[in-house]
């Protein structure tokens, strides 16, 4: 197995890997130009895992300066609990430490239960005391 940073080279075989994994949804700002923003705003803290040259789990990072924020953990179905996603996780929270960051969020869809054993287990904590409220900027956002 193979862990290294995402290169926007990633780009169609990660949205490949997304449409195919419920528990990712998919919005305006994953397309490529929003894919090459955010890789190019956040160098090195979004990880691929690949094997015999075949993309097989991603995670992307980036940070305010004061906050990380984890999206698109991904690990194809074939490849999972063998711990690659607990090395995503690990290797981006280690990139984002570097960066002087020492707390992270991620937003989880609300009825994926597997996604939450996974993140307790990681040590995350479910936060009952925010609630999250968004706002739309432009005319055709998706999330
Ligand atoms: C969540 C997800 C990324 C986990 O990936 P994974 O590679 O299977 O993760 P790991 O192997 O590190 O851990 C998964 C489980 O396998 C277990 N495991 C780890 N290594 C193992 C091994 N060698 N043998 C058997 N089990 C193992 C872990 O204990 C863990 O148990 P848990 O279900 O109690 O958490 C994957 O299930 C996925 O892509 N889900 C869909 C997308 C999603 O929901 N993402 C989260 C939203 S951000």
């Amino acid at each position: 197995m193979h862990y290294r940073p995402m290169a926007l080279d990633d780009y169609a075989a990660a949205v490949a890997l997304w449409q195919q994994t419920p528990g990712v949804r998919l919005r305006d700002a994953d397309s490529f130009e929003g894919i090459t923003r955010y890789l190019s705003r956040n160098p090195g803290l979004s990880i691929v895992a690949e094997q015999g040259g075949e993309l097989i789990g991603t995670i992307m990072a980036g940070h305010d300066g004061h906050r990380g924020f984890i999206q698109h953990l991904a690990v194809a179905e074939r490849h999972r609990e063998q711990g690659i996603g607990t090395a995503l996780v690990n290797r981006c929270l280690d990139a984002l430490r570097a960066e002087g960051i020492d707390k992270a969020h991620l937003m989880l869809l609300v009825d994926n239960e597997p996604g939450k054993r996974f993140w307790q287990r990681m040590g995350w904590q479910f936060r009952t005391d925010i609630a999250l409220h968004s706002f739309v900027l432009s005319d055709s956002p998706t999330a």
